[in-house]
């Protein structure tokens, strides 16, 4: 279950062997919203799952491989567009974590490591939300540095 990295992977084809995520209907709508500058969630997703599994390769890190990309994939499943969330859904990056992780597990039947991956992945923003897994740390740092691309490469 666990998976040490000591060979290079395709990273892209590892990705692809979760058809059952990309292929879903759901996940397959976040091409309709903007997660940073003119990147879709859709992609933004894709890019934390492909950045997670570089980090771990990397540093040559012991992980879940099946949780990791699960967790990168649906930390932002969300179907609304965050710059217009109406005002009851409170500020989005507070919430949006706890949506995704429901709507993940809803649809998707994910674990409670895989829950707990999502749910933490806006720390330190959700400063009492702290990643209690490897795979969460290494999603939370992958987000942020997806995102910071994002926002600059407009
Ligand atoms: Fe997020
Ligand atoms: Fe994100």
């Amino acid at each position: 279950m666990f998976i040490c990295y000591n060979e290079k992977m395709n990273i892209k084809d590892e990705i692809k062997k979760y058809k059952s995520i990309l292929e879903n209907e759901k996940f397959k709508q976040l091409e309709k919203y903007i997660a940073h500058g003119n990147t879709s969630t859709l992609k933004h997703s894709i890019s934390v799952a492909e950045l997670s599994l570089k980090i771990a390769e990397r540093f040559k890190l012991k992980i879940n491989k099946e949780e990791l990309i699960k967790s990168a994939l649906l930390h932002d499943l969300f179907l609304y567009d965050w710059h217009h969330a109406p005002k009851e859904a409170g500020l989005h990056g507070f919430t949006h974590s706890k949506i995704a992780a429901d709507e993940a597990k809803k649809e998707f039947n994910i674990n409670d490591r895989v829950y707990s991956n999502i749910l933490t992945h806006m720390w330190p923003l959700n400063i009492t939300k702290i990643p209690k897994t490897k795979e969460g740390i290494i999603i939370c740092i992958a987000d942020k540095i997806c995102s910071l691309r994002e926002t600059f490469s407009r």
